[in-house]
């Protein structure tokens, strides 16, 4: 007999519609919940799982309504598992019904849906809302333990259990519940995944182990509550244990904090395992000099000659951790190694930090190079750099100057000493570059900089999204004949079309791929093809351009610009979708 058909989604979710009646009544029947209400959500909970599994149950075997069965089942178990943890309270049947949605979650196996921009947002505000308010109340928690455990006044002593005792059912119990479906949201609507990264996961872990302790801590804070009411009973040993609990407790939620905002560890093994298609060329940091404040300049050398690259390329550094990175090249493209500049963002995702901690001989990857940002030919070029901007103009400058072209660069930063390659540059082309150091200068007239471009001048800016976004606001009034061309270093707010589902055909494998209106073009295609290359998901990187044979691509990338955005031969799949019901792709 193969027992694996057990594990299949129907079969457990009619052995999830058994249990959860059985466990209502369990629940119903209980007579020691802390509060009635713990009672009743845990009967009306497991008795609404079982109408909803058995419904579910019956619509699996119809195909027609199969899909739609699949899905409510994953809502409603990601909803279900962390309410489980408030009927263990009422009844330890909660352990395993927990155990089983679980299970049976994962047997559904669940995809999601990136989330928007602005529903990114929303979610973390309330997940880093709903955990801050937790870790201040766990503190006056763990005050309260204390004062509990400790007074000789009995009158204190109540008062601080019944204290807690308010406290935890009317705030602690709901914040657990929220925080994990909020960071639940935000980790799998999101890249970071549940288990993609290390520090997610021990997020997670830790997550899951407070209710655990909760549980524990609960029934306590009820004992003592309801047992200090007679002046002669003693806290004991159960006061200290809850203090303790209290206090790691405490020590759990800043580890929780710490790992949020240090993000260390970088990917799993198996999520680095399952990689993102070419593992690129070994290189090795063969120098690192620091540039300027906070920029670093590494040189990066192969085993043989590098691939070929012209000015305004950028690589994909893969760096130990398996992070993924990409830098312009600043270098000099005839020069066998490859030199990159690095700003230490402190409050980034840590690959910055993880460049700068490279020491020379360190072993590295790169993918690429890929150019989106070439010289075009023109006339006259404008170059407006912010910051770390600047990096990829240095090898066009260069070219342009050997050209003898007409060319001005306006360089803007914090501070000479914390803008690279100001000092080269202004000694190399005193009178093509303008420094604007803030601390020393007023903002650019970037409007009389465009007005006083001459006709047909390509414009290119590279920088912090609101200078691009004030240039890009500039062009049409002030500098009309002109050709802007931007790098960024994320993606901008896009207004798109509806999502609609299409079809994908690969023209090399005879495979065709229907892409939902919830899954990316990308999502879909690795499907079927998991060596794919991508890298930022945020169409920015170009890591996952492929080639369109038929079909009109809907262009949602950061990538193309002006006239390039009509490019039907051409597609970013992590965020462009089809124009239409079919695209054929060369792959
Ligand atoms: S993965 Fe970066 S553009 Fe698609």
């Amino acid at each position: 007999m193969d027992f694996r058909r057990f594990l299949e989604p129907r079969p457990l979710t009619a052995v999830f519609a058994v249990f959860a009646g059985v466990a209502g009544a369990l629940v119903g029947l209980h007579p020691d919940a802390p509060h009635p209400f713990f009672q009743s959500a845990g009967t009306v909970g497991y008795a609404l799982a079982a109408v909803v599994s058995l419904a579910c149950w019956a619509a699996f075997a119809r195909p027609a309504f199969a899909s739609r069965a699949r899905k409510t089942l994953i809502v409603f178990h990601l909803v279900f598992i962390p309410s489980q943890f408030l009927f263990l309270l009422a009844h330890d049947v909660a352990w395993p019904g927990m155990a089983l949605s679980t299970l049976l979650t994962v047997a559904l196996r669940p995809r999601f849906p990136r989330l928007g921009r602005f529903g990114r947002r929303v979610w973390v505000t309330l997940h880093v809302g709903i955990s801050v308010g937790w870790l201040g109340l766990s503190l006056a928690m763990l005050t309260l333990a204390i004062i509990g455990a400790t007074t000789g006044d009995h009158a204190i002593r109540h008062g601080a259990y019944e204290i807690m005792h308010a406290f935890n059912i009317a705030i602690v119990i709901p914040s657990v519940f929220l925080a994990i479906i909020t960071g639940a949201v935000v980790s799998l609507g999101t890249p970071w995944g549940l288990v993609k990264h290390w520090w997610v996961l021990l997020k997670l872990v830790i997550a899951l182990s407070l209710p655990v302790l909760a549980t524990f801590e609960s029934t306590w804070i009820e004992r003592l509550a309801a047992g200090t009411a007679d002046p002669a009973f003693e806290p004991g040993g159960t006061g200290v244990l809850l203090a303790i609990f209290m206090g790691l407790f405490l020590a759990l939620l800043w580890t929780a904090t710490v790992l949020s905002v240090f993000k260390p560890g970088g990917r799993t093994p198996w999520e680095r395992r399952k990689s993102k298609g070419p593992k690129g060329i070994p290189v090795t940091v063969t120098a690192v000099r620091a540039e300027a404040d906070r920029v670093a300049a590494l040189e990066l050398a192969g085993a043989g000659p590098l691939p070929a690259w012209e000015p305004g390329a950028h690589i994909d550094l893969v760096l130990p951790s398996g992070r993924v990175r990409q830098y312009s090249l600043c270098g000099d493209p005839s020069a066998p190694a490859y030199r990159i500049a690095v700003l230490h963002e402190p409050d980034g995702r840590g690959g910055s930090a993880e460049v700068h901690s490279l020491k020379e001989g360190a072993a590295v990857a790169i993918r690429g190079p890929r150019n989106h940002f070439r010289l075009v030919d023109a006339p006259s070029y404008l170059f407006v750099a912010g910051g770390i901007g600047i990096a990829p103009f240095v090898p066009m400058v260069a070219a342009l100057e050997r050209r003898g072209a007409d060319w001005r660069l306006v360089y803007r930063g914090q501070s000479p000493a914390a803008m690279a390659f100001a000092r080269s540059l202004t000694a190399a082309y005193p009178d093509r570059v303008v420094l604007s150091p803030a601390d020393a200068s007023p903002r650019p007239d970037l409007e009389a900089l465009l007005r006083a471009a001459p006709p047909r001048t390509a414009v290119y800016c590279c920088g912090p999204a609101s200078m691009l976004a004030a240039v890009e606001a500039l062009m049409p009034t002030a500098c009309p004949h002109g050709r802007l061309h931007v790098e960024r270093f994320a993606a901008r707010e896009r207004e798109t079309g509806p999502d609609t589902p299409f079809e994908a055909e690969l023209r090399a494998s005879r495979t065709v791929v229907r892409v939902p209106a919830d899954r990316t073009l990308l999502a879909a295609l690795q499907d079927v093809d998991p060596t794919l290359d991508f890298s930022c998901e945020d169409g920015v990187c170009g890591s996952c351009e492929t080639r369109v044979l038929d079909g009109v691509p809907d262009h949602r990338d950061d990538i193309l610009s002006g006239e390039d955005r009509a490019r039907r031969d051409v597609i970013y799949p992590c965020v462009s979708r089809a124009r239409g019901s079919r695209i054929v792709l060369d792959l």
